[in-house]
């Protein structure tokens, strides 16, 4: 709970009946990074009421790459909301949803045919990816791995590899996924190389596909790296090796 004293330290009126406002109407499961409150933004910074200016380092979470308001956005945005506001696909088609899904299906690597769904979230994408890969398998169990996070619905929180914050105190959760072993450079142990670092947890996921769950009964693994974020070469060596097993 925000005190009057750390009010007044961070901003004038506005800010403190804002602060006030979220305290009482907003739960305190949603997560705040900080008690800042943007009211508007240019690029990579963001200014409060006061004209404090911000670095937005973290973009919503690493989905804002062309920064805050970008012209060609507002410009996007503004077109289409004076088209139409939400005709819903599934009621009434529409050419954006199709020109993206060609857009995303393209840039997509791999060299073979893809289509793309699009969802309102993360989570429901994790999700629906997950009902693609076990109707079209006649499969069950979902590999993730230890650490991974993916979201915040039930389905998800099971998949998510951390317990606390995200899963400590909402189970049950659903069956059928398991975590496997994922390599955490932070914690390698100083005598050993990275490459030999990798090489045993490869050889950890291994075992796992012999003491945990048997790949026949795998619909899928599903790994979600972030290339902004995690390291590059030990993904990469990961995920071929993991790939081949
Ligand atoms: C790796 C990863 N997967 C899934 C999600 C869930 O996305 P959303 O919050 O849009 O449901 C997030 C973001 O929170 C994420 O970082």
């Amino acid at each position: 709970m925000i005190t009057e004293s750390a009010i007044r330290g961070l901003g004038g009126f506005s800010y403190g009946n804002l602060a006030r406002k979220r305290d009482r109407y907003i739960p305190r499961g949603v997560g705040n990074g900080n008690r800042s409150i943007a009211s508007h933004g240019k690029g990579a910074i963001l200014y409060d009421e006061d004209e404090n200016a911000y670095i937005d380092f973290a973009g919503a979470i690493g989905v804002m790459n062309v920064g805050h308001s970008h012209p060609k956005v507002v410009e996007a945005a503004k077109e289409q909301v004076e088209k139409m506001t939400h005709p819903g696909f599934n009621v009434i088609m529409y050419d954006g949803y199709i020109d993206l899904a060609e857009r995303l299906s393209k840039l997509t690597p791999g060299n073979f045919a893809k289509k793309t769904l699009l969802l309102n979230s993360g989570a429901e994408a994790v999700e629906n990816a997950v009902k693609i890969a076990r109707k079209a398998t006649g499969r069950q169990a979902v590999v993730t791995f230890s650490r991974g996070f993916h979201g915040r619905t039930n389905m998800t929180m099971a998949m998510t590899g951390k317990v606390k914050p995200y899963k400590f105190g909402f189970g049950p959760f659903a069956p059928e996924v398991y975590h496997a072993p994922y390599p955490y450079m932070f914690r390698k142990p100083d005598e050993q190389s990275d490459d030999d670092y990798v090489q045993s947890v490869i050889d950890e996921f291994d075992l796992f596909l012999k003491t945990e769950v048997a790949p026949e009964e795998v619909a899928c693994v599903v790994m979600e790296p972030r290339s902004f974020i995690d390291q590059r070469t030990e993904i990469d060596a990961f995920f071929q090796a993991t790939a081949g097993l």
